[in-house]
């Protein structure tokens, strides 16, 4: 069986540094707040260039500490798209908070503004007190923030980016953990940027968000030990799994152009093909991290028997994401959009995601994408 992300291949490139690093882990003994969680967010601050960053024990945490530095309260609302991963809203509700579902558009994935409109319009209607705007590049494409950030301005909303799947993407020339007020992402392990391990960091260019969230993921730390300035959480990254992130950064660009050049390649293949297959498309100025490729299968193709098949041939693929959150049981009782997510129903019922990693061969994508080709072609 192909992998469908091969970790593997990356590890052997940097067994050598990793190990010398949580080596250096193990000597100095500081498995809490180490120096190396310290290095890593001035890395991360270059990289974003974002003026602060603080590493946290998860992408779910990331957004938690976000929502809590933006001062979120028990009822106020937040616009989501549902066409997600279940933390985005989690995040919200984790808070008390309400999270309004939107739909995303057919072509990118991501949120779609004339949804965020209408959302807003049906808050006002119903007395929900919205606060905010969570984007998500979702695959690893960034959103269109300028158009997102006109209409939160317009309605008085902050924007808060879940780049746990865009990290490292562009948006005109600015690094998605960059591009809003607050942006979180995950160093989940199958994660463009992945860690052995949980882990995740909150990006801001506010101190003063910085400030809570820095508090709030221990504790609600004061300026001493054991002196608390509010109610927080453990939310701390292991020093280990910095560590480890340090020598992953190191090749994090030069694998992000590997996956563009995966991406480009799969792209081409499948447009030769006749299969009605839809393709990732990028807006203009924007690139993506490529977490995934994923494909839209023609309407009449069934999905399942498509998947049997490729697994029969030794590929492997996934669906991201089956169920819309808000058509998940603790979800339904939330306001979603008067358009009914359309796009959202559609899409979990035809993506697919074919093998993605920096360490794909052109071999393995002829194979995967003819296969797919031959799949589909039988089944429609
Ligand atoms: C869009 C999105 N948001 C948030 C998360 C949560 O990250 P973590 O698993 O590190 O908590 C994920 C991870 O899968 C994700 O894909």
């Amino acid at each position: 069986m192909l992998d469908f992300i091969d970790l593997k291949q990356q590890q052997k490139l940097i067994r050598d540094k990793v190990d010398k690093r949580i080596c250096k882990v193990l000597d100095h003994g500081q498995y809490i707040q180490g120096p190396e969680v310290k290095e890593l967010e001035k890395e991360l601050s270059l990289f974003s260039k974002s003026k602060f960053v603080l590493c946290c024990s998860s992408g779910t945490d990331a957004l938690v500490l976000g929502l809590i530095a933006l001062g979120l309260k028990p009822n106020e609302g937040v616009i989501v798209p549902s066409f997600t991963f279940a933390s985005t809203a989690e995040a919200v509700c984790m808070l008390g908070g309400i999270p309004f579902f939107s739909d995303v558009k057919l072509d990118t994935y991501n949120i779609c503004e004339e949804s965020i409109i209408k959302s807003i319009d049906k808050a006002n209607k119903i007395g929900i007190n919205l606060k905010g705007i969570i984007t998500v590049g979702l695959f690893g494409q960034p959103c269109d923030m300028d158009k997102i950030k006109e209409i939160a301005d317009i309605n008085n909303l902050w924007v808060f980016d879940d780049a746990a799947q865009s990290f490292g993407a562009k948006y005109k020339d600015k690094i998605s953990g960059n591009l809003c007020e607050i942006s979180a992402t995950s160093f989940f392990p199958a994660k463009p940027l992945g860690c052995y391990g949980d882990g995740g960091a909150l990006f801001t260019n506010n101190e003063n968000f910085y400030k809570i969230a820095y508090s709030s993921h221990l504790h609600g730390m004061g300026n001493n030990k054991y002196e608390y300035d509010r109610i927080g959480m453990n939310g701390r990254i292991d020093t280990i799994q910095a560590a480890i992130l340090l020598e992953k950064l190191k090749i994090f660009k030069s694998e992000l152009l590997k996956r563009e050049e995966i991406a480009k390649y799969y792209i081409k293949r499948f447009l030769k093909f006749n299969t009605n297959i839809n393709v990732p498309k990028l807006t203009n100025n924007t690139n993506s991290s490529w977490a995934q490729f994923t494909i839209q299968l023609p309407l009449n193709c069934n999905r399942e028997k498509f998947q049997s098949l490729m697994r029969q041939k030794n590929i492997p693929t996934a669906i991201y994401y089956p169920i819309p959150i808000h058509c998940q049981s603790p979800y339904q009782n939330f306001p979603i959009s008067p358009d009914n997510l359309k796009n959202t129903i559609e899409l979990s019922n035809r993506v697919v995601s074919l093998p993605m990693h920096p360490y794909l061969s052109q071999k393995n994508v002829d194979y995967i994408s003819t296969t797919a080709d031959e799949i589909i072609t039988s089944l429609i």
